[in-house]
């Protein structure tokens, strides 16, 4: 008689290598991130800070990173009022020495990252055939091989515990495409090739790695678009308005959570319907 096939238990401990929660899972509520230590690029403004808020109400202690130290310090004071316990960290994605000394000084003060949210980006718009190389290589410096030196810098001691959660900020132009956007519509679909491609390698180590996929989201990246492009732009969203930092924060927070401990390599569309692909 075939032995009798039984699933493992989520609640055993010491399974959590196999990419099952954490032990510690049973003394939390779904999406409590207590104890955790999580960080965030581009958390001075916009999705970055919101994210940012959003893990540290959930519990985790978060060091906030981007490259205006000004703003970063508002962002902390803002979850310190709220009772969270932050640090900022003056960083430059678009520099593999910024990132080099960041993560150092990151893994010095917390010993490990826990919680991975790859979130500074930029855009620099143009028409293909008017596009400067330098408007290409800004956009894919910031948006990919950011998060790829910056992932790959603190990967080690996720790894070596055995538990992780690396959510990457794309687009929903990474995946439809978007003119005037050839770089930045790159940049994020790589990212969500990264993600797929190391959500297949770092899987065996309870590592999860998944994207979000914004529509259009009002921040200050957006703030600039004109009258007639925001026009368009609602007329393309099925739920017919513009969505909100927040609600992007609060998709990362729960990939990032023990909830979506058996999701990775997704791509979660974050988009009023805008785009409704697989
Ligand atoms: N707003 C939207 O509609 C929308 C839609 C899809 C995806 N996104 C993505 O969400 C992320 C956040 O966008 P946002 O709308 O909050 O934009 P934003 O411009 O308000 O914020 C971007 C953040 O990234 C930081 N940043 C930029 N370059 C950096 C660098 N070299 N090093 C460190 N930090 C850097 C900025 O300081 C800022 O904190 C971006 O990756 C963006 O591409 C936004």
């Amino acid at each position: 008689m075939p032995a009798k096939f039984q699933l493992p238990h989520p609640y055993n401990e010491g399974l959590e290598g196999a990419g099952l929660p954490h032990p510690s899972w049973k003394a939390r509520e779904m999406g409590n991130l207590q104890g955790r230590v999580a960080l965030v690029t581009g958390a001075s403004q916009g999705i970055g800070r919101a994210c940012a808020l959003e893990l540290a109400q959930a519990g985790a202690t978060v060091a906030l990173a981007a490259r205006n130290e000004a703003k970063l310090a508002e962002v902390a004071a803002e979850i310190e009022a709220a009772s969270g316990q932050p640090a900022a960290f003056a960083l430059d994605v678009a520099s593999e020495d910024s990132i080099k000394n960041g993560a150092k000084a990151i893994l010095e003060r917390f010993g490990k990252v826990e919680i991975l949210v790859n979130c500074a980006g930029i855009t620099r718009d143009d028409l293909m055939a008017r596009m400067k190389r330098a408007d290409w290589d800004d956009v894919l410096a910031t948006n990919l091989t950011g998060a790829f030196l910056l992932t790959q810098a603190l990967l080690r001691p996720m790894l070596k515990n055995r538990w992780g959660r690396i959510v990457n900020v794309s687009s929903v132009v990474g995946r439809t495409g978007q003119a005037g956007q050839v770089n930045y519509a790159a940049s994020k679909a790589g990212l969500i090739g990264l993600t797929r491609s190391l959500a297949r390698e770092v899987a065996s180590r309870g590592i999860t790695v998944n994207a979000v996929a914004p529509g259009y989201i009002e921040t200050p990246m957006t703030a600039v678009l004109d009258e007639k492009q925001r026009t368009a732009m609602l007329a393309a969203i099925p739920l017919g308005r513009a969505g909100t930092d927040v609600e992007i924060a609060k998709s990362v927070a729960f990939l990032a959570s023990d909830g979506a401990a058996y999701i990775t390599g997704h791509v979660l569309d974050v988009n009023g319907g805008m785009f409704m692909g697989g």
